[in-house]
């Protein structure tokens, strides 16, 4: 029975995915590293500092800790520029509409973002009020593909992980729903999120009827 969705942020919330990736491409060509969107993928849904290591696998040389630091700072300083453009209209298509269905029905809203960022972009959007229970990164030991996170909303809204649905845009993220025992429903292309029970190409297609019938 569904009782919960629990739901990204970055990427299908609102579109942070793509600030986050515009981010990681200023500081990769001051750099001097190639970087692009293919590997952009595998820095969705994982933590600031596993993002970085991925994008220095190109380099050629290596990083010291405090090195790491410091850029992984300069990054999110412009990350945070840009998300300071958000506002309640930046939405992702659906996705309002989908949180009233669901809060109509009684049915439990949560969010699972591995972002320190995300309090500051619940409050651009002015939709933290939508979401009944925020998992706190800070508060999780592993992160995507690990099912902590998720395991950790469900606890917070007090619903068995079997009742619930998680929403990711990552292939991690997918990875960390299936392992949490929860149903999939995954934001993009097969060939990233194969693993998904369901799978859209975008947010505009989600609704309340097809997380239902997950459970049929
Ligand atoms: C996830 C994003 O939601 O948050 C990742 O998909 C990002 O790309 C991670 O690295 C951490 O975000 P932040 O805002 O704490 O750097
Ligand atoms: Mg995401």
């Amino acid at each position: 029975r569904l009782e919960a969705v629990i739901f990204d942020l970055d990427g299908v919330v609102t579109d942070t995915a793509e600030y986050h990736y515009l981010a990681w491409k200023e500081l990769a060509d001051e750099l001097g590293i190639p970087f692009d969107r293919n590997v952009n993928e595998r820095l969705k849904g994982v933590s600031r500092s596993e993002s970085l290591d991925i994008l220095l696998e190109k380099s050629s040389r290596s990083w010291t800790a405090a090195e790491k630091e410091d850029v992984a700072a300069r990054k999110n300083d412009r990350y945070r520029e840009l998300i300071g453009q958000l506002t309640p209209g930046d939405l992702l298509p659906g996705i309002g509409e989908l949180l009233t269905a669901l809060r109509e029905r009684g049915i439990a809203v949560g969010l699972a973002s591995a972002s320190h960022n995300a309090p500051l972009i619940l409050e651009r959007l002015d939709a933290g009020s939508l979401f009944q229970a925020v998992a706190d990164p800070a508060g999780v030991r592993k992160g995507k593909p690990d099912p902590e996170i998720f395991l950790r909303a469900a606890e917070l809204l007090g619903v068995p992980p079997e009742n619930c649905v998680g929403v990711e845009d990552a292939a991690a993220g997918i990875a960390a729903i299936n392992a949490a025992g929860m149903k999939s429903v995954g934001i993009g292309s097969a060939d990233r999120l194969g693993e998904a029970d369901l799978l859209l190409a975008s947010t505009a297609e989600l609704s309340a009827e097809q997380l239902l019938a997950l459970f049929r």
